[in-house]
């Protein structure tokens, strides 16, 4: 894994904006993997002010989402489709119709994780994926456990997740229990893969993925294991290393 330390928060959102952009620059119609969460909305900004400045064309972009809570409608404003819509889809010429979140209300959540899977299959695959990181080393919601899924799935959230998330919802009670979120092997089928963690709250998890054995019991050590990450972190975020 290739790591670069930065000064802080902004250094890293536009580091990894540059990352972003240089890929849909010498491929128009390529894949993005994109995350939510607090970690990625500045260089989801990055993204906007080059997109004003004509840097960067997202006319024939396709997207594809990690996660989604479960159960929750997309015009709830604590959806990641509302998220996403929020931070980058409404603000850049991007085809919504080329947007793809996992469904956070079907009736059927085991048959639309396949479909979703064989959609990123059909899409020829992500070129580029971004991803947080948890504070208890998960990576989109594959949560620290003895096993882990390959692909995309339902899944309960751990107690820790549900207390971080609860800063975005009125109370702990009413963040969803559950959510759908694509699996490791989903995750590793993209090319690249750029990390960003920023803040003290992450340090501890930033040495478990960089440092510690590689385990199910934190998710984000396995991607030592691909081919081409590169984790972009700020001071704080490397504080331990
Ligand atoms: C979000 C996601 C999560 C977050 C992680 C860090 O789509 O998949 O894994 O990346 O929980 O969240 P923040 O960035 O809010 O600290």
């Amino acid at each position: 894994m290739k790591v670069q330390i930065l000064e802080n928060y902004k250094e890293m959102s536009r580091a990894a904006a540059d990352i972003f952009a240089d890929v849909i620059n010498s491929k128009k119609d390529c894949v993005l993997g994109l995350a939510t969460g607090d970690t990625p909305i500045g260089m989801y900004e990055c993204l906007v002010e080059d997109y004003k400045a004509g840097k960067v064309d997202f006319a024939s972009v396709k997207s594809v989402n990690l996660d989604e809570y479960y159960p929750i409608t997309p015009d709830n404003d604590q959806s990641y489709r509302y998220f996403m819509n929020y931070h980058l889809f409404d603000k850049v010429n991007i085809n919504k119709a080329n947007t793809y979140v996992p469904d956070g209300q079907a009736s059927d959540p085991v048959s639309s994780c396949e479909a979703y899977e064989k959609n990123i299959d059909a899409l020829g695959g992500i070129d580029i994926q971004v991803l947080g990181i948890g504070r208890n080393g998960h990576i989109g919601f594959n949560e620290p456990d003895g096993e882990l899924i390959f692909y995309t799935h339902v899944t309960d959230l751990t107690a820790d997740t549900i207390e971080a998330n609860s800063r975005f919802f009125e109370s702990e009670s009413d963040v969803p229990k559950q959510a759908v979120t694509m699996g490791i092997e989903s995750i590793f089928k993209a090319r690249k893969i750029v990390v960003l963690a920023s803040g003290e709250g992450k340090a501890e998890a930033v040495k478990r993925m960089l440092c510690g054995k590689l385990t199910t019991n934190c998710p984000a050590s396995l991607l030592r294991l691909h081919p081409d990450v590169t984790l972009i972190c700020d001071k704080d975020a490397a504080i331990l290393l």
